[in-house]
C-alpha cells in the first residue's frame, strides 16, 4: 500500500490519530518530528532554537523524502509545516494518498494550551493562551492553500477520550480502505 500522509495545522491530532490508524491497518506509524530528533539527537524545538527555522524545514523536507521513498506501508504523521514546501506537498501527492485532518481554531487551541503540549512547540514559546488562539486562527488562513491540496479530508475534532480516538481511527481506516479499493 501506497505511503499515507496526515497533514494539518499543529494540534489537529496527526500523532494523536496516526498510531492507532496505522495499528487499524496493520501498517507502521512514523512521526516525522520523531524521525528527525532521532536522527539529530535533538529535539524539533532545540533545532530551531540553535539553528533556526530555514534549518529545520531543510531538514525536514530531507526527512521526508527519505521515508517517503524507503518506506510504503506506513502511515506519517507530518509536522504542521511539512506542506508549506510545495515540492514536499507535490511528493506527497505523488507518492501517496494526503489526508487534511481538521478541527476547528477553539478545538486545536483546547488542545495547545495544555502545558506538555504548548511545551514541546517552538511557534508557541512563551506565547500566552490569547496569543495562542491569534496564532491559530491567523496560521490556519495562511497554511490553508497548502493543506487545500490534500486528497482528502477528514474531521479530527473528536479525540478528547479514547474511546473517540479508536472510533476516528476506525473510521479513517475505512475510509481509506475504499479510496484505495481495499
Ligand atoms: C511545526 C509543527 C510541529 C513541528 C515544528 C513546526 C509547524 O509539528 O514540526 O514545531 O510549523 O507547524 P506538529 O504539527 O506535530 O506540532
Amino acid at each position: 500500500m501506497k505511503p499515507v500522509f496526515l497533514i494539518g495545522y499543529m494540534g489537529c491530532g496527526k500523532t494523536t490519530l496516526g498510531e492507532p490508524l496505522a495499528r487499524h491497518m496493520g501498517l507502521q506509524f512514523v512521526d516525522l518530528d520523531d524521525y528527525i530528533e532521532r536522527k539529530y539527537s535533538m529535539s524539533a524545538k532545540e533545532i530551531f532554537n540553535t539553528l533556526g527555522e530555514p534549518a529545520f524545514r531543510r531538514i525536514e523536507s530531507e526527512a521526508l523524502a527519505k521515508v517517503a521513498t524507503d518506506a510504503r506501508n506506513v502511515v506519517v504523521a507530518c509536522g504542521g509545516g511539512t506542506p508549506l514546501v510545495p515540492a514536499n506537498m507535490e511528493l506527497m501527492n505523488r507518492m501517496g494518498i494526503t489526508v487534511w485532518l481538521q478541527a476547528s481554531v477553539e478545538r486545536i487551541v483546547s488542545r495547545l494550551v495544555l502545558p506538555e503540549q504548548r511545551a514541546k512547540r517552538p511557534l508557541l514559546s512563551g506565547m500566552t493562551d490569547e496569543e495562542i488562539a491569534q496564532q491559530v486562527t491567523r496560521g490556519l488562513e495562511v497554511r490553508r492553500p497548502h493543506y487545500e491540496k490534500a486528497q482528502l479530508r477528514f474531521d479530527s475534532s473528536h479525540l478528547e477520550s479514547e474511546q473517540e480516538i479508536e472510533q476516528s481511527a476506525q473510521q479513517l481506516a475505512q475510509i481509506l480502505d475504499g479510496h484505495t479499493g481495499g
